[in-house]
């Protein structure tokens, strides 16, 4: 037990806290790791008192001294058992109880003018910024790799069936596939940087419990400290509000959403009835039972996280629902959702980003196979259609002619060809790709499959990361 109470309400109440209701009522256990956004929290609260005088420079000094030796043990790791030993219902009551054994009297002075409530809104929102940074680097990194892959799979010209409702749809190529992938991480990445840039605007703390203070606390000062543009502009919102940790789970449950979709794809394409990649060994795992097996577990973990996530962000709404203005202890609730959330998404897509690394392509196979199913069809129609065959016609004429082949048990050959142009009334010859590689070439359009358009892309791509790294890094 601490030498300082930790209950901070202490005057009150005649009777002691009953156990198991206090107990209910902690979330020192999820909040633990906002002890160093507290903290430094805790030190621009330490300005603003002082700033408006409230304090002297000498309690500052001690305050500020205690304070950094708690930084000290949260840092080196023995401050979470200083923190249990306590009664504390949150993390804020630990740290104050903390700087109360470090600076004797002098430490009660720290909550002056502050609320938990500001305290809280203030610490989340760092505690927000920090993640979301490191979630946006994740993701482009992410993205990075992804292009990395691409231009690879670019120069050996791997070609792939894409597949709408799983059914083979049309050849693109590899790196098509993978150009995607980095195109919903360079998403995410923006969705990130934009929490951050969100979680950076103005600094609740100062608010009070709900209306301000009666004490000059110099709320500009301690909000250029914490890196805030500004003081909120009103209280009762700024204590009550969780926008920042929503948006914040809902750009975790997004991005991994992304990787769960590219990942249920690596999973299928892992199977040797596909063949289409192998995950390295240091990537994979095998069976307890069956010797042979190589699962790709870290892909398939990604997926339910994802659906976790989404479970997170439902659940974390669903408590600041029909909730009235200003701080109710549901939001309590709110903050041990979002951060248990965010904690495991960002482990997640951590590990995602890892294991994309780990993933070999299958260049002989995935090409072997992205003609199958008469993937090119569609290009045969448009070859008509450029000759002035009604759509609808031509999707009859080139249907007809699949189901042919397809029960003969046969590929389209340039025999095909002639038999169309006459179907469809036309001079010989009708040129239209019969292969998955003339297919990708044939593409015109701009975000088109073809090999100039994806490296087009990528380089575009490329520059939009470069260009966020140099913004992010300045
Ligand atoms: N433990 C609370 C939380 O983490 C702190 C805020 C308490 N404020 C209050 N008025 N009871 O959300």
């Amino acid at each position: 037990m601490s030498e300082s109470s930790s209950l901070q309400w202490g005057g009150r109440f005649a009777s002691v806290p009953d156990a198991a209701l206090l107990a209910f009522g902690s979330s020192l256990e999820e909040d633990l790791v906002l002890a160093p956004f507290d903290v430094r929290c805790s030190l621009a609260h330490v300005t603003a008192l002082f700033g408006g005088g409230i304090i002297t420079s000498e309690s500052a000094k001690t305050l500020r001294e205690a304070l950094r030796r708690v930084a000290s043990e949260i840092a080196e790791g023995s401050f979470a058992e200083h923190a249990r030993a306590t009664n504390a219902e949150d993390v804020h009551g630990a740290i104050d109880a903390r700087v109360r054994d470090h600076a004797g009297e002098e430490g009660a002075r720290l909550h002056a003018g502050r609320s938990r409530n500001d305290q809280v809104a203030t610490t989340l929102a760092l505690y927000v910024r920090n993640r979301a940074q490191h979630a946006a680097d994740t993701a482009a990194t992410t993205a990075a790799l992804a292009l990395a892959q691409a231009r690879i799979a670019l120069a050996d010209g791997t070609l792939l069936a894409a597949t709408t409702h799983w059914q083979p749809a049309q050849p693109i190529l590899l790196a098509f596939w993978l150009a995607a992938v980095a195109e919903s991480f360079l998403r995410a990445a923006t969705r990130f940087d934009r929490v951050a840039n969100d979680a950076c605007a103005a600094s609740p703390l100062g608010s009070g419990a709900c209306s301000g203070s009666t004490l000059p606390l110099d709320r500009e000062a301690a909000a250029r400290e914490l890196g805030f543009a500004t003081p909120t502009r009103n209280a009762l919102d700024a204590i009550g509000s969780r926008d920042l940790a929503l948006d914040l789970v809902h750009a975790v449950a997004r991005a991994l959403g992304a990787a769960s979709r590219a990942s249920e794809e690596i999973v299928l394409w892992c199977t040797p009835a596909f063949g289409y990649a192998r995950l390295d060994d240091a990537a994979s795992t095998g069976s307890s039972l069956m010797p042979q097996k190589r699962n790709p577990d870290p892909f398939e973990l990604v997926r339910a996280h994802a659906a976790a996530a989404n479970g997170a962000l439902a659940a974390a709404l669903g408590t600041t629902t029909g909730i009235a203005l200003s701080y109710h202890r549901d939001l309590q609730e709110t903050k041990a959702i979002a951060i248990h959330a965010i904690e495991r998404g960002l482990g997640a897509l951590d590990a995602f980003a890892s294991a994309l690394g780990y993933v070999n392509y299958n260049h002989d196979a995935m090409t072997a196979h992205a003609g199958d199913g008469y993937t090119v069809a569609t290009d045969i129609a448009d070859s008509l259609i450029a000759r002035g065959i009604t759509a609808r016609r031509a999707h009859e004429l080139v249907g007809t002619l699949v189901t042919t082949a397809e029960r003969a048990g046969r590929i389209l050959d340039a025999n095909d060809l002639d038999t169309l142009a006459d179907a469809a009334g036309l001079a010989r010859p009708l040129e239209a790709p019969l292969d998955a590689l003339a297919s990708v070439r044939a593409k015109r359009t701009i975000g088109s499959t073809h090999p100039d358009a994806i490296a087009h892309a990528i380089a575009e791509l490329e520059t939009v990361l470069a260009a966020r790294e140099r913004n992010t890094t300045v």
